[in-house]
């Protein structure tokens, strides 16, 4: 597994810090808010574990299952729900984790989702954001670390379902998805 992987971009060390430091920032911004921090399945599930063990203050935690990809590795654009929040969004402050901002197309079905069904407050928070690929109007609020344009898996990301458990990120060498 590990030799499939060009080059590491960060390591769990550099995981780790980065999740203290946006931990503070939301402990301090949500206070006494009572968040509902919701995890977007599957990419997100490792980051959502650290984040939400760096929040010190009380938080409500869900998952969502949505996909755009599938097994391809550009985006499809079309969101599917695969798994709905099993309490109301309504009047909740809203942190949604994520691990990679792309075409920004995932984030902006969530955040129009939420606003629908009438959210008191929207924030995203994700790991990693690749700028040079988005297409949707989407900012994340609390962000990692910015991705060059290459095809990242580790940490949550996933290349046709694998990789997820590599517990870093890094670049995918081209021959595993050109052959493919
Ligand atoms: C990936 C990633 C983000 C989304 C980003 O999820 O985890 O959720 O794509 O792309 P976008 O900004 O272009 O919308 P994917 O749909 O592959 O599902 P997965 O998390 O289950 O792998
Ligand atoms: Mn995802
Ligand atoms: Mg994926």
């Amino acid at each position: 597994m590990n030799e499939d992987i060009k080059e590491v971009l960060y390591s769990k060390e550099d995981i780790s810090r980065i999740s203290h430091k946006i931990g503070l920032q939301l402990t301090a911004d949500y206070k006494d808010k009572n968040p509902l921090v919701i995890c977007v399945l599957k990419g997100a599930f490792l980051f959502m574990a650290d984040i939400v063990r760096e929040i010190q203050t009380y938080v409500e935690i869900d998952f969502m299952d949505v996909s755009s990809y599938g097994d391809e590795t550009v985006s499809s654009g079309e969101v599917k729900i695969i798994k709905d929040l099993d309490v109301p969004a309504e009047g909740r402050d809203i942190i949604i984790i994520e691990d990679i901002i792309d075409t920004g197309k995932t984030l902006q079905c969530l955040v129009e989702l939420f606003k629908h069904r009438k959210a008191n407050s929207v924030k995203i928070c994700t790991l990693l954001t690749k700028p040079e690929r988005r297409v949707a109007g989407i900012e994340p609020d609390y962000v990692g670390f910015e991705v060059p344009n290459e095809f990242v898996v580790g940490y949550g990301l996933d290349y046709k379902g694998r990789y997820r458990n590599l517990p870093y990120v890094g670049i995918l060498k081209p021959e595993i998805y050109e052959n493919n």
